[in-house]
């Protein structure tokens, strides 16, 4: 005699367990998950054990992708087919002082190339674009689609968040694995970001993937790992997808704090700016002109993005989109309107000799405890508050010299911050043996021949 079917529905327990017990899940209970915790069917805490549990186990290739396509299908896909230029975007895995996106988007805008980005808040210990945007007075990056496609539509780039319509999902989990230590996950990290890029109706994209302290992927193997996972994701959706594995061992350019990383962006589009962030941006630009197929090269690419930074028209670009985004435009003249913490302080080197190291998650962290960043999914970031650092690895330091300046808005925060900024940088006697190249690597079939 057959058994009787049992009926089949969907319990977030036994998806856990079979997890947590290190089984694949088929794609029918992934697809449970994400979408009754989009809907609000099931809560944080059950999810956040399943995050958990995906971290320690992984994830195969078939689950990753179910996972991606369950998040990428949460809400709309945009189709921006109507739009004449090629749709490029960037996504870094996130790092310390990495404000790239901000530079790009305008610049990339500038050359022909529209740029429809959707980007994430502070994670973890890196920085979030959104956070960095809100600094801006008024700025909105919580646009609805019709919005969104509108200033695309005018300024060739328009940079929103996770929305309710966009990519639900990501913006639940997003918030969720920030506070519940379940970041580090290759497999969680390529379905969030590809989930979100894949939504953007883009044609290519470029992966920027940090390795070093600062980085989810501490080491450079590890960064290919996800780099290959990402690609794979993206070229099975037909899309362009190159990977740049890049330097985070330090933070990327001097300052660390959302209103004081618009303030190098600026920098930057005017010409100047650290000479690390300048050369990153530069690099990605040449990648994203090369995909967009307005440059026959990167060399190509590059060259045209120096040129339209030096002519102004980068800086112009940025200066339309924070308006049309609702932001104050005024900022970009006089910085000074940007949130300003109420004190600053110095952190001296205690001795003499060459920085050799940083421990930049360590730094990331101090910025997160100033307020910088979010203990908890309901905190709000202070956008006021960061870190200004001096000196960059391999620098020689007198003793009693400044190293970094903490902006705060509160003294128990400050010494907090103070200590681990003091315990993070290393100072010796001999400079470090070899500087660690910014790029380490180019992965994707899109990267050959370039
Ligand atoms: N950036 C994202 O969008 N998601 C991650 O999980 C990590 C970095």
């Amino acid at each position: 005699m057959s058994q009787p079917t049992v009926p089949q529905t969907f319990r977030a327990i036994d998806v856990i367990r079979k997890k947590r017990d290190g089984a694949e899940l088929s794609r029918a209970e992934i697809e449970g998950l994400v979408s009754a915790y989009t809907k609000g069917e099931i809560p944080d805490y059950q999810v956040s054990a399943w995050l958990m549990a995906v971290v320690l186990k992984g994830m195969t290739r078939p689950e990753t992708a179910a996972l991606t396509d369950a998040m990428l299908h949460s809400g709309d896909v945009l189709d921006l087919s109507s739009l004449a230029p090629k749709k490029v975007d960037k996504h870094s895995t996130g790092g310390v002082g990495d404000k790239t996106s901000l530079v790009l988007a305008p610049l990339v805008a500038a050359a022909g190339v529209a740029v429809p980005m959707i980007s994430g808040r502070g994670l973890g210990h890196t920085g979030g674009t959104l956070d960095k945007l809100e600094s801006i007075p008024g700025f909105n990056v919580n646009l609805s689609v019709a919005e969104f496609c509108r200033v695309l539509e005018i300024c060739g780039c328009a940079m929103i968040g996770q929305t309710a319509e966009i990519a639900p999902a990501d913006r639940k989990l997003y918030a969720l694995r920030d506070v519940t230590g379940t970041v580090e996950s290759p497999y969680l990290i390529c379905a969030s970001i590809m989930s979100k890029k894949l939504a953007e109706g883009i044609d290519a994209l470029v992966l920027d993937v940090k390795t070093g302290s600062g980085a989810f992927m501490k080491s450079e193997k590890d960064a290919a790992f996800l780099a290959e996972l990402m690609v794979e994701t993206g070229e099975r959706m037909g899309k362009q997808v190159v990977a740049l594995i890049t330097d985070m061992d330090q933070p990327l350019g001097n300052m660390i704090g959302n209103a004081l990383e618009v303030v190098e962006v600026v920098e930057v589009l005017r010409g100047g700016g650290p000479e690390d962030l300048r050369e990153l941006c530069l690099e990605l630009t040449g990648w994203m002109l090369h995909l967009g197929g307005v440059s026959n090269t990167v060399a190509e690419g590059k060259q045209q993005g120096a040129k339209l930074i030096s002519s102004g028209k980068a800086l112009q670009r940025f200066q339309q989109m924070v308006e049309l985004q609702g932001g104050d435009p005024r900022v970009i003249d006089d910085p000074k309107r940007l949130p300003q913490a109420q004190y600053n302080m110095q952190v001296p080197s205690l001795k003499a000799g060459y920085l050799t190291s940083m421990q930049c998650e360590q730094i990331g962290t101090a910025c997160v405890i100033l307020g910088g960043g979010r203990e908890r999914k309901e905190d709000s970031v202070d956008p006021a508050v960061g870190i200004v650092l001096h000196k960059k690895v391999g620098d020689r330091v007198a003793a009693g010299e400044p190293i970094a300046t903490i902006h705060y808005n509160a003294e128990a925060k400050a010494a907090r911050a103070r200590q681990l900024i003091e315990a993070s940088c290393l100072v010796s006697d001999a400079p470090p043996a070899a500087k660690r190249p910014l790029i380490h690597r180019v992965i994707g079939k899109s990267g050959e021949n370039n």
